[in-house]
């Protein structure tokens, strides 16, 4: 990146606007999730307004955290770290910011293409054909800029962040199309079995192959900077790359265990999932063991802060993830909020979280000034981590009381009285969520463009 003379122009528009894009959508997508719960205990709750209701809601919520909020905010990381870690500018800063205000538009197409009723009705993919469409542009243009600019790189040795970013995006944009069924416009989907299955081929890589090594090569490269400590074993970091490449890709099938799938498809699914723990141990135990005494820096640092933490989730997800994965378990938490909870631990503990470090770990570094309000940094942390912390206990519960009650021949509507309590405590937890939202996107902005710098609180 050519230096500027003007010490105030950000020197990584790319990473600015991809910041922007996921703090924004954060305040947005986490509105919709408040919609979206306030149905589940007050169902008459915004009854008339046709576009806002839970059928609406519920699949905007979703595509907006993961591909509003989650994807651009570890995006805005990769483009700041591939450049750095790479010794040479970024291939075109024009073609970054291009592809992030393209973002947006597709962001608020997604809105009101499943608010008018368009959506495709499969879950992870109800997004409609044209806003499909752009999303395969979106990540051609990403793979495009990262391969280009991994070409002219003036360091040879490709840290393992790299490999992470450069694969979650290729892979991403090569399973995209093919999970949304993209060459039938109508539909967006095969029929039966076989279209359950490709959809959660596909579904699972957006967790798997998107916002894990996302999310990975971010905390890979946060914390030995924010500690200054190198790397504990770069054949780990190999180990826990290839590992995860070979194990991650082919257990979507373990979504389909109740549904007459084909058993071998099943027990690849049912075996890989267990062996998940080596990907998922192998890298933590690089990281942990890196930051091992260096509890001072990661406080210090408010974007190592989040980062270890969404480690932390990263850990429980998976050990639950795997458990959820054995028959015997998953006849109890299947079709429930037990899946629910596990899914917000995993999106937004563990990926959101990361995203979240990434974005103030870069901004203090490109802005040159520290961040507007450590103050309200910390103060989302906790709101996050406490709502985040919350869900997971709530929606457990809810999970278990549901599976119990199901398996005993009770009825899904005799069980919902006995839920709506905690479906209230789910809504004020996510209250607390939705603040730390906006708080963050009031800082964020404010680092950005209003910061006075050493003077701000
Ligand atoms: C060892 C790793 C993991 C395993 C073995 C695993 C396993 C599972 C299983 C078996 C389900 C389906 C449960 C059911 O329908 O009964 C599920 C759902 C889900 N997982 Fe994971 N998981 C893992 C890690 C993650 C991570 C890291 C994320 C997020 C980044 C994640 C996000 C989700 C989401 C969002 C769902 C909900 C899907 C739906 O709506 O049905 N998982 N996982
Ligand atoms: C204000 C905070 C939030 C609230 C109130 C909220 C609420 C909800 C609700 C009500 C659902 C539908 C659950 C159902 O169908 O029973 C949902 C689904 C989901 N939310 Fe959130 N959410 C919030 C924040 C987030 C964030 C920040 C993320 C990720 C970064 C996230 C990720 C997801 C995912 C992946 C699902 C799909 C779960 C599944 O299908 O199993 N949510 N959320």
């Amino acid at each position: 990146m050519a230096s500027t003379a003007n010490e105030q122009a950000p020197s990584y528009p790319t990473a600015i606007a991809f910041c922007l894009t996921s703090t924004i959508w954060f305040a947005a997508a986490t509105s919709f999730g408040m919609i979206a719960a306030g149905y589940l205990f007050a169902p008459d709750f915004l009854a008339n307004i046709g576009w806002l209701h839970f059928g609406k809601a519920r699949p905007i919520h979703v595509n907006l955290v993961l591909f509003g909020f989650v994807t651009p905010g570890l995006l805005a990381a990769g483009f700041y770290m591939i450049p750095k870690l790479l010794r040479t500018e970024l291939f075109s800063e024009k073609l970054g910011v291009f592809t992030a205000v393209l973002w947006n538009v597709t962001m608020l197409c997604a809105i009101v293409g499943i608010g008018a009723g368009y959506s495709q009705g499969r879950e992870y993919a109800e997004l409609p054909w044209t806003v499909d469409l752009m999303i395969v542009v979106l990540f051609v243009l990403v793979i495009f800029n990262i391969l280009m600019t991994i070409r002219q790189r003036k360091e040879s040795i490709l840290y393992v962040s790299v490999w992470y970013i450069t694969a979650a995006v290729v892979l991403t944009g090569t399973t995209y199309g093919i999970g949304n069924v993209i060459w039938k416009p109508d539909t967006g989907a095969l029929l039966g079995i076989p279209d359950a299955i490709l959809l959660w081929f596909y579904g699972h890589n957006i967790f798997g192959l998107l916002l894990t090594p996302m999310g990975l090569a971010v905390a890979y490269y946060v914390l030995p900077i924010a500690t200054r400590s190198p790397l504990y074993s770069h054949t780990l970091s190999l180990i826990g790359f290839w590992s995860l490449i070979v194990v991650y890709t082919h257990i979507g099938t373990h979504h389909l265990l109740q549904v007459p799938v084909p058993t071998y498809l099943k027990v690849i699914a049912i075996v890989d999932s267990v062996a998940m723990v080596i990907p998922v141990m192998v890298v933590l135990i690089n990281l942990w063991f890196t930051v091992k005494g260096k509890w001072a820096e990661i406080h210090q640092d408010i974007g190592a802060k989040f980062v270890f933490a969404g480690t932390i989730y990263y850990f429980f997800v998976n050990i639950q993830g795997s458990m959820m994965s054995l028959p015997v378990v998953q006849r109890v938490t299947h079709f429930n909020n037990w899946v629910v909870g596990h899914a917000h631990i995993g999106v937004l503990g563990f990926a959101g979280v990361t995203a979240l470090g990434g974005i103030y770990f870069l901004l203090p570094r490109i802005t040159g000034k520290p961040i507007y309000s450590r103050f309200l940094a910390d103060l989302q942390y906790w709101l996050v981590l406490i709502g985040i912390t919350g869900f997971a206990i709530v929606l457990t519960i809810v999970g278990l009381i549901q599976g119990q009650a199901w398996i005993n021949g009770e009825t899904i509507y005799r069980v919902l009285p006995q839920i709506q309590p905690y479906y209230i405590a789910r809504a004020s937890l996510g209250i607390t969520i939705m603040l730390g939202a906006y708080i963050g996107a009031y800082n964020i902005i404010r680092s950005i463009f209003f910061n006075p710098g050493a003077t701000a609180k």
